[in-house]
């Protein structure tokens, strides 16, 4: 029975995977490096557009370190739906090559092929990045200040539903399997990540966020594992909900700002983030950083929008989620001025500029003039 064969090479897969998470490196000193290598990866859609823009207002922020050559940004290509399709690989090799000598990635986003879009059913490129660099933490701040709301998500980002989502096994016409996997170092590494976060920012209220009422192995042991984690830091105020009342708790005015910071597996995160980004405003809106020992790369949450190049409209497409992304990477780096010049000029874009994405308004271009001109 072939697929026997095929559930103990996925184990086997995982353990392998386990016992690597076990000698992770750790991050990078900035502080302490010569030479920082930002990569820039265009991507799909509107990401040549968005990066174009992202690009000028590096360039202009960080002048005075690329001109002394302590940073470089450097332009990544080929991480295109076509040049993937044409090597039938997620992440050509020669591109992983290229990313992996960066320390620091800046990332546009990327079509994923779906089911019967007469595209080949490669990995989306996100899902592979996130596994062959080992970003674990998905970080995903959301910030309502009319509404007193100050969120901030951290998202599994390399286990759960997404660890073996093209490994499913469809056993017959009748039976289709997934997995779902969670680990204790996965999960004990992204806690901990959250609970620093959550201590140096003034001891902010912690919420686990799980389904483990119903995923008992999986969801079960991350709960407790968070719980565990939770233990070191008896100053912090600790709470757990299952994903469906979260869902609704998040829109409910009444208590929504009493939640800070968020902990939450894979999927549950792709989906609560993107209904947080929303109230704020839209998933054009919102930045994300994938954080991982020796890489972390930083990205907008929204897709590569290819509707919105069909309509012929990608040049009104909002550069601000990916800016965004540039501000959490440049805090990432320990540049907390330039990040703060390049968020409160982005908050003040936000205001001034109309960018509803439907071919009116604003284009991205206004935006790049805008923000380079308040810089
Ligand atoms: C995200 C995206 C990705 C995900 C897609 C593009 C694979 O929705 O970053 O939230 O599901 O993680
Ligand atoms: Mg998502």
């Amino acid at each position: 029975m072939s697929y026997l064969d095929d559930f103990e090479k996925i184990i086997r897969e995982q353990l392998e995977r386990v016992e690597r998470m076990k000698t992770a490196q750790a991050a990078p000193d900035f502080a302490a490096m010569d030479k920082i290598v930002i990569g820039t990866i265009d991507g799909d859609g509107i990401g040549p557009i968005i990066m174009d823009s992202c690009r000028a207002i590096l360039h202009r922020l960080l002048a005075d370190e690329i001109e002394s050559g302590r940073i470089e940004l450097k332009t990544i290509e080929g991480l295109t739906i076509e040049n993937r399709i044409e090597k039938m690989q997620t992440v050509p090799d020669d591109v992983l090559a290229a990313i992996k000598e960066c320390d620091l990635l800046l990332k546009g986003p990327t079509t994923t092929p779906g089911k019967g879009d007469g595209r080949p059913n490669l990995e989306s490129a996100n899902v592979t990045l996130r596994r062959e660099l080992d970003l674990f933490a998905n970080v995903r701040p959301v910030v309502i200040p009319e509404k007193n709301i100050d969120w901030i998500f951290y998202r599994e980002n390399t286990e759960g539903e997404y660890a073996l989502g093209s490994k499913g096994i469809e056993i017959s016409d009748d039976l289709s399997v997934d997995f779902k996997v969670t680990t204790t170092a996965g999960t004990e590494r992204l806690a901990r990540a959250a609970f620093e976060y959550a201590k140096n920012n003034g001891n902010k209220n912690v919420s686990i966020v799980t389904k483990a009422n119903i995923m008992k192995k999986t969801d079960g042991k991350f709960l407790s594992i968070c719980r565990e984690i939770a233990e070191d830091y008896p100053q912090i105020k600790v709470d757990d909900w299952y994903v469906d009342i979260m869902a609704a708790n998040l829109i409910d005015d009444k208590i929504n700002s009493n939640f800070n910071v968020f902990i939450l597996p894979n999927l549950y995160g792709d989906i609560i983030t993107d209904e947080a980004a929303q109230m704020q405003g839209g998933v054009g809106t919102a930045g994300s950083a994938n954080i991982g020992g020796r890489y972390a790369m930083f990205e907008a949450i929204h897709g590569s929008a290819p509707r919105m190049v069909e309509d012929g409209i990608a040049e009104y497409a909002n550069p601000a989620s990916l800016c965004r992304a540039a501000v959490m990477m440049l805090r990432h780096m320990g540049d907390t001025d330039k990040a703060q010049r390049l968020e409160d000029v982005l908050d003040a874009a936000a205001k001034d500029l109309n960018m509803p994405g439907d071919g009116t308004g604003n284009t991205a271009f206004d935006f790049t003039d805008y923000v380079l001109k308040h810089l």
